[in-house]
């Protein structure tokens, strides 16, 4: 098997099943701009140290763009018995140009060349998602503006609570997306650190220059531990945690609005354009985009849970379970840019039904705080308001009544500190309004959120 790059200790070719099952082309060729980047980096250092002639770097580097430009116009042949995109590139580099393309691998061996490749890729990736989150906090602070003053219910057991304002409610995952944005920007600080010149597992005996190769390929640091750089893959797992915490939000939000489309809700209408028909049912009107998100997030927690688990018992350092770690990065990536790219349209075409989301915040005695705190203000103890405005609500229910279309006189049969004054206190605006201090739902506490948040703090 002499076509092979490790052909030289072996006397029999690889069995066909064994090679297409171990090789992992398929799914790795995404990182080629990622390996042609590191390699031409990695030339360049070993030409500056003097380790392999420049005009090897020069020939390496034009064949590397050559092979780059192939690949990117599709003409590239990637072969299975090459196993993945590294020797895949530097089997083709060598056909090429020979001698200098064999230089290339010189201090350098796929374990840390592969741990270089991922981290080069994330790195953009989670710059992308950030860019995304952004995207749907637009989104969110845009809808919480157009609609400021909007009340809707909140609820706590999904039974009407008290009223809020449905840009409150839209802040509310405001609060989460920078969260999220945060815990993908702490992540990167520990992607953005250079591997390469771990070697195999234990360094390298040239004189190479990390630092150099840090600088060129743009990271902020050099890893300290060769072991360690070739076997870590928290980094990554760090990253598809903050994504399923992430996904997580978006799924909670789509039951949301799966919910607030139903007939019996119809708190909001998404676009046609985010929604499907039925086959069968004519007047059906399916919220295919969030059903979708919602179930995507399995898919995103089952990633994490398959890269903890390939991790869990191996020994240091590299072992080839980790080339397991690709397929659940890359389809988390995909997945939560996917999600977030069409939830921020979403929510910028979604409309709002007003008055339905009125006339539900009015109903279900959600002013019953209200209530209590009035006669807290009056002088009774809360608990003892508490039960008086019980009772008030079971005089309601049983006669099919509302808390204000009760009068003065039935109110003071539930407490004689009641009184006409109480009617301006139970509207759904002054329940709104009422609750104004910091990340309250009043209407000016949340013109002030959208301001702050609007001037990016
Ligand atoms: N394809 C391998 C991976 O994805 C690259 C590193 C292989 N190293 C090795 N010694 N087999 O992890």
């Amino acid at each position: 098997s002499k076509d092979k790059l490790w052909g030289g200790r072996f006397t029999q070719p690889t069995d066909k099943f064994v090679e297409e099952f171990t090789a992992s082309i398929d799914f790795d060729k995404r990182l080629y701009h990622q390996d042609i980047r590191g390699s031409i980096a990695h030339a360049r250092m070993l030409g500056k140290q003097g380790i392999i002639p420049m005009e090897d770097v020069l020939a390496i580097e034009k064949g590397l763009n050559e092979i780059l430009q192939q690949i990117e116009a599709g003409t590239f042949d990637f072969s299975i018995s090459l196993e993945d995109i590294h020797m895949n590139i530097e089997a083709r580099l060598s056909e090429k140009i020979g001698e200098a393309g064999k230089r290339l691998h010189t201090g350098r061996s796929r374990n840390d060349q592969v741990a270089l490749d991922i981290r080069l890729y994330l790195r953009d990736e989670i710059v992308a998602i950030s860019a995304y989150l952004d995207m749907l906090i637009d989104a969110l602070i845009s809808q919480a503006e157009a609609n400021l003053g909007v009340i809707m219910p909140g609820f706590t057991h999904l039974q009407t609570a008290q009223p809020i304002l449905f840009s409150h409610h839209m802040l509310a995952y405001v609060e989460m997306c920078k969260r999220d944005k945060a815990r993908m920007e702490d992540c990167l600080k520990r992607v953005n650190v250079l591997p390469l010149g771990a070697g195999a597992l234990a360094g390298t005996t040239f004189p190479i220059d990390r630092e150099h190769v840090a600088e060129i390929l743009d990271f902020s640091e050099v890893t300290r531990n060769s072991l360690d750089s070739v076997s870590d893959r928290d980094f990554a797992l760090e990253f598809i945690a903050a994504a399923s915490i992430l996904m997580m939000h978006l799924s909670r939000f789509s039951e949301e609005l799966i919910l607030w489309s139903t007939s019996e809700f119809k708190f909001v209408e998404l676009s046609d354009s985010f929604c499907t028909g039925s086959s069968i049912m004519p007047q059906k009107k399916n919220p295919d985009v969030p059903e979708l998100v919602r179930g995507k997030t399995g898919r995103v927690y089952g990633n994490l849970m398959a890269l903890l688990t390939v991790m869990k018992g191996l020994p240091l350092a590299y072992n080839k379970d980790m080339q397991e770690d690709k397929e659940p990065l890359f389809d988390t990536i995909d997945t939560v840019k996917g999600s977030l790219k069409i939830f921020a349209d979403m929510i910028r075409e979604m409309r709002i039904n007003v008055s339905t989301m009125r006339a539900a915040a009015a109903k279900g005695f959600s002013t019953a705080t209200d209530v209590a705190d009035y006669l807290v203000r009056k002088g009774l103890p809360f608990r003892d308001a508490h039960e008086v405005v019980g009772r008030a609500v079971q005089y309601c229910i049983e006669n099919e009544m509302e808390l204000k279309e009760l009068s003065v006189a039935e109110w003071q049969l539930f407490s004689g500190k009641i009184d006409r004054d109480i009617f301006a206190c139970i509207t759904l605006e002054a329940s709104v309004n009422a609750r104004a201090a910091t990340g309250g739902t009043a209407e000016e506490r949340v013109r002030m959120e959208i301001e702050r948040l609007k001037a990016g703090k």
